[in-house]
């Protein structure tokens, strides 16, 4: 089949391409005239396992095109799939405008009827809204569930695919679409669209109200001698629980998480709920990243001037995405409390660079292009994102290079290693 796929960001160009992968022949719409030049052209500043070679590959077998014309885009095809972002209003609500502007463009160039599946997340009620809007187009809500870092894997082997619509031959479209991807025809479940829309929101929440839950178990931990990833490991066996998403440290950070959350609070109290456990979740994570800088601050308190080196900025390993990022919001406080600070990630670096370039601390900030040196005579170890390269090191290499032998671990890499140096000054979370 010929589809439209409109925005060119992370999920767009991941599910242009993961359709493109199944045969189809894909035209990416965005209004970013830049991304489309280098997209065209297989390149992109999204760093993402396998995606650079993958989006080479189907750019030479002419599976995918790209392009800024919403003309082009509707004489392509009458399959539309939207993944514009719907990023966070000044209030925390979630802002449609993109979305909107999409759907007005393709209704003023439209002759024909349309079918167009939401991939964008959109707080409950939105097709039902855009429905009566937009009669000439069939509207699906399709959340997409995909993780940064694995996102083409995902794309192309998804758990479940969700169908909201009011149209049953919008539903059987989609279905025919997706089947191929899905290994039991049961993972594809249809819904109505306002069902389909929350789905997506509580996703994200249950995931979320995992990782404060067991933040906060990290807490008690550091107060009773205890070690939060025994705790873990005792939770992850019991099948009602499972091992994933039990992971103490920094909180929670990514595009997703916080933008989603806050746009549900909102969302919720427009219909007078309060939703209280996700607003204990939330401040659960801001508590995360706060508590962890504390550590850092007082143990170097009226120590005098010292040099941290900063592994990883990234809100997570395999992405160079800095979005709400915990690493961020810890670098800050540091420049503020007049730190030196090293900073090295693999892939973030130049995101987290531009970040902090109009920072009036930005001189103490120095990007560094390696691990190694950047501790070298260092006054301590900084751990924000858990990239399999910080991993791996070997903590007799980083005494060597550091001044005191003091680390800070918030993604706890090094909590087994750690025992075998009795010289360490160690900081983990929860342990
Ligand atoms: C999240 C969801 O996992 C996806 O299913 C969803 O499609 C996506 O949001 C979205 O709404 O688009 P993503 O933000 O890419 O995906 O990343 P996650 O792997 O969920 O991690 C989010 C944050 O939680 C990261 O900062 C990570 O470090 C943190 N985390 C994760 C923990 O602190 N502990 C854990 O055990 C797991």
């Amino acid at each position: 089949m010929k589809i439209v796929v409109i925005g060119a960001g992370h999920i767009g160009l991941v599910t242009a391409l993961s359709l493109a992968h199944h045969s189809h022949e894909v035209l990416c719409v965005d209004v970013d005239q830049k991304k489309i030049n280098s997209l065209s052209e297989a390149r992109t500043d999204i760093y993402e396992p396998q995606l650079a070679e993958f989006l080479k590959c189907k750019v030479i077998q002419n599976k995918i095109r790209f392009s800024c014309d919403y003309s082009v885009a509707i004489h392509f095809s009458n399959i539309v799939f939207v993944a514009v972002g719907t990023p966070s209003d000044e209030h925390g609500c979630c802002d449609l405008s993109f979305l909107e502007s999409a759907l007005y463009q393709l209704q003023q160039k439209s002759v024909s009827k349309k079918t167009i599946i939401i991939k964008s997340t959109v707080p409950p009620g939105t097709i039902r809204k855009f429905q009566s809007v937009y009669p000439q187009f069939d509207f699906v809500s399709s959340p997409e569930f995909l993780r940064e870092g694995q996102a083409l894997q995902d794309a192309l082997n998804p758990e479940r695919v969700i169908a909201g619509s009011y149209s049953k031959s919008a539903v059987e479209l989609v279905r025919s679409i997706y089947l191929p991807f899905l290994k039991n025809e049961s993972d594809f479940i249809e819904m109505d669209p306002t069902s389909s829309e929350l789905t997506k929101y509580a996703a994200n929440s249950f995931l979320a109200a995992r990782i404060s839950l067991i933040n906060e178990f990290s807490k008690l931990c550091e107060k009773l001698g205890a070690n939060i990833e025994s705790v873990a490991a005792g939770l992850a066996k019991d099948s009602r629980i499972g091992p994933l998403f039990l992971k103490a440290g920094i909180g929670y950070g990514g595009s997703c998480f916080p933008k989603d959350i806050d746009a549900l609070l909102n969302f919720a109290s427009l219909q007078n709920e309060e939703m209280k456990i996700m607003r204990a979740v939330k401040s659960v994570n801001d508590q995360q990243v706060e508590a962890f800088t504390q550590k850092i601050i007082g143990a170097f308190r009226n120590s005098g001037k010292k040099s941290l080196a900063i592994w990883g900025g990234a809100f997570k390993p395999d992405t160079n995405d800095i979005r709400e990022a915990p690493a961020l919001k810890i670098i800050d406080q540091l420049l503020c409390h007049d730190f030196d600070l090293k900073f090295y990630d693999p892939f973030a670096n130049s995101n987290v660079g531009l970040h902090f370039q109009e920072h009036s601390k930005a001189a103490k900030l120095q990007m560094m292009t390696d691990k190694m040196s950047t501790i070298e005579d260092s006054h301590a170890l900084i751990v924000l994102t858990e990239w399999s390269d910080f991993i791996e090191t070997d903590l007799k290499d980083v005494k060597s290079k550091l001044i005191d032998f003091k680390i800070f671990d918030g993604r706890n890499i090094f909590s087994e290693q750690r025992h075998q140096h009795i010289d360490l000054d160690y900081t983990g979370v929860g342990l």
